[in-house]
């Protein structure tokens, strides 16, 4: 049997530091119980003291989370985040709490003003004092990438004997190379004593382009659990790729001696959800997830791959979950057909919901000839999305053309159930739209992204706008609406971009 790699998600936490990447709870659950039908080991949730918002969000995982895997949460090697991160955590079956301090000599002398030896003593005191309020907690040593190799010795023996249960060597700047970063680990395990009772985790970003082959460098010289996020969202260019990893060992498990638990058919999902949550698109030519990863366009390619997949696919769509379904539904499926498709997905509804979830189905299949597994997905997003919502788009009527002018009515229910009917004119139709609904939410963005893309297949495509706004704070809210009308589409992002806006200041605020 190979050696077991824990997968440790960050998504929610190293992944919403992303910029324009911010996430509500509702967002953060639906995120969570993916990952924990991926069968992660570990999820970081948060970072606890930042915000109460952050808090909620680790202790509301934590619940969902049972003790299917771990959920740890992040602190500074202070008491006060740990204490607070504890209390956070009292809701998991399984709690970790994750501290730590930077260890390379600029971390220490221009962002912590520390010597060698009071770093150690921070170091020893936050994980002995972490151990207080639970049994597992992970030591970081950030930046460890570019800090002195016999520092780092001394500082990691220090926190084992402390207490950690893992020791965490993040390279945090990209800076390292496959042949200087494997090294790093074997010498650690050649000198820290204890250290073979302990998990060895890399936490590493792509700077370079190198995360995904830091982390199996890793792995090869002793590391057992690997920190990575969903599409390899995370701070400026990204954390390693979980998809990418997991799918490496899979296909190279016997050279790396290595397996996960991951149930890979979940990544395609995984994927789609994240980006439909974050409204950060994944670029077509992604490694594993990307639109094109198994996409075959030259006629030599197709050729081959028509005589035999393998000529030009090293893995199979299926076990990525990109495979298509054999079901066509349409709108002559009932409740039953639609349920089995939907459960198939991992979308569970209670009756009373169901209804809705039905009705909304047959809207979209008597626009379409057959509805796919992307419009259902799409559909399911769009209500996750809508859940809490602050002010609802009842209905848009837009007349444009030339030469008229572009003139909007649209119908809005706010939380109080009060309905608004309000027109606009407009330089063109989404700005007629758009002027419509200011009249009536309270809040103020200015636009300052708009893309449109087909996500779901045919002439009658469903068709998703992705809008950022910018707050008079400067802090950007992204919101996404999908409908087969573009201009409905557009209002709907839009008024998804208020709610959030509305929605995470309340949340900040923990209310
Ligand atoms: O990149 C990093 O070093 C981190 C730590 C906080 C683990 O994210
Ligand atoms: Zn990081």
């Amino acid at each position: 049997m190979t050696r077991k790699i824990a997968i440790f998600d960050t998504t929610l936490r190293d992944g919403e530091q992303s910029p324009g990447a911010s996430m509500n709870t509702e967002e953060k659950l639906v995120i969570a119980r993916q990952l924990v039908r991926m069968n992660v080991d570990v999820i970081e949730a948060g970072f606890p003291i930042s915000s109460p918002g952050d808090f909620k969000s680790v202790s509301e995982i934590g619940r969902i989370a049972g003790g299917a895997c771990t959920v740890c949460g992040l602190t500074r090697a202070v008491d006060k985040d740990i204490e607070v991160a504890a209390e956070a955590l009292k809701t998991a079956g399984r709690p970790r709490i994750h501290t730590g301090l930077g260890v390379s000599p600029s971390h220490l002398r221009d962002k912590l003003h520390l010597t060698e030896e009071q770093a150690i003593e921070r170091a020893v005191h936050a994980v002995s004092y972490a151990r207080k309020f639970v049994d597992d907690v992970e030591f970081y040593a950030e930046d460890a990438g570019r800090s002195d190799q016999e520092f780092l010795v001394r500082i990691v023996q220090a926190a084992v004997r402390a207490g950690a249960t893992v020791v965490n060597i993040p390279d945090t700047t990209g800076y390292n190379m496959p042949w200087n970063f494997g090294t790093r680990i074997a010498d650690l395990r050649e000198r820290v004593d204890g250290i073979e009772d302990v998990t060895i985790s890399v936490h590493t970003h792509n700077d370079l382009g190198m995360a995904t082959a830091l982390a199996l460098d890793a792995v090869m010289n002793g590391a057992t659990q690997i920190e990575c996020t969903i599409n390899g969202l995370g701070e400026r260019a990204g954390n390693t790729s979980l998809e990418e990893v997991v799918m490496a060992i899979k296909m190279h498990g016997e050279a790396l001696d290595a397996h996960t638990d991951v149930v890979t058919r979940e990544l395609t999902r995984a994927s789609k959800l994240v980006s439909s949550i974050t409204g950060i698109n994944v670029q077509p030519n992604k490694a594993i997830v990307g639109a094109n990863a198994f996409a075959h366009s030259s006629g030599i390619h197709q050729d081959g791959v028509l005589k035999a997949r393998d000529t030009y696919e090293i893995i199979d769509p299926a076990d990525v979950g990109a495979a298509g379904s054999e079901i066509i539904l349409s709108a002559r499926s009932g409740h039953a057909a639609l349920r089995h498709r939907l459960g198939e997905l991992g979308y569970t509804f209670a009756d009373e919901d169901f209804d809705d979830v039905y009705n909304r189905f047959l809207e979209i299949a008597d626009q379409k000839k057959e509805v796919f597994d992307e419009d259902l997905e799409a559909m399911v997003q769009e209500r996750q999305r809508d859940v809490k919502a602050v002010y609802t788009l009842d209905a848009l009527q837009v007349s444009c053309g030339d030469p008229l002018v572009p003139t909007a009515t649209a119908t809005i229910t706010d939380e109080v159930g009060a309905t608004h009917v309000v027109c606009a004119t407009g330089s063109g139709p989404v700005d007629a739209a758009y002027k419509a609904i200011d009249k009536v939410v309270a809040v103020h963005g200015d636009l300052s992204e708009f893309n449109v893309k087909a996500i779901t297949r045919g002439i009658d495509a469903i068709g998703e706008v992705t809008v950022r706004i910018t707050a008079d704070d400067g802090k950007i809210y992204t919101g996404r609406g999908a409908d087969n009308d573009i201009i409905v589409s557009s209002a709907k992002a839009y008024v998804n971009a208020v709610n959030r806006m509305i929605q995470t200041t309340r949340s900040k605020e923990g209310k």
